[in-house]
């Protein structure tokens, strides 16, 4: 039976395990490693949601590497975006010249990446790409790469390995998504 998981009413069922997470993040850091072994990027996470990803794929990253963080503020305590995206931490980098590599937990309407990437470019980075965890099928409406992409997933709701639910759960260890209203907890 399915791992599951309740909290204010709402069941979530494990979706993606600890295991597979580390394995697919080592997976990406191979591929960023290689690409970026004549460089010293800067890794920018997106807080709050994508702080344990950094922290578990960038400890499998062995070349010379920055790291820094975004604040972004779009979903409020909601379970559907609202729509607007607020920044509530600026860099404190030198982003001109650099190989900015944006760390993002989800993408979901695709605002959120949107927004980083004109605040980046009017700073004239040397190259900028994406990297998230997961990447909800078909939902986000933006007109570039996100170019390391950890799984693609259908457009549920999900929760844990830093994603909240109403800022709690982000400690789940695993990635857990709504479970369809007759599940039994
Ligand atoms: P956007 O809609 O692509 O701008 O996503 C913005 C942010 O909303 C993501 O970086 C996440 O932090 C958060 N988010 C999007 N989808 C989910 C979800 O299913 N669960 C929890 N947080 C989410
Ligand atoms: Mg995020």
């Amino acid at each position: 039976m399915a791992n599951l998981f309740q909290i204010n009413g709402d069941t979530f069922e494990e979706f993606i395990t600890e295991e597979q997470i580390q394995i697919r993040i080592k997976e990406l850091a191979v591929k960023l490693n290689s690409d970026f072994k004549e460089h010293v990027p800067i890794f920018i996470g997106v807080l709050n949601g994508s702080f344990i990803f950094l922290a578990d794929l960038i400890r499998n990253i062995t070349i010379d590497c920055e790291i820094d963080f975004f604040k972004l503020s779009s979903y409020g305590d909601a379970k559907i975006s609202s729509g607007q995206v607020r920044l509530l931490k600026e860099l404190n980098c030198q982003v001109e010249g650099r190989d900015i590599i944006i760390v993002e937990d989800i993408v979901d309407s695709g605002l959120s990446l949107t927004y980083i990437k004109k605040l980046i470019e009017k700073e004239n980075p040397r190259s900028l790409s994406f990297v998230s965890l997961l990447v909800k099928k078909g939902l986000p409406k933006i007109d570039f790469p996100v170019n390391y992409v950890g799984f693609e997933i259908p457009p549920d709701f999900v929760i844990g390995y830093g994603l909240d639910y109403a800022q709690k759960v982000r400690n789940l260890r695993s990635i857990y998504r709504l479970a369809p209203p007759n599940t039994a907890a």
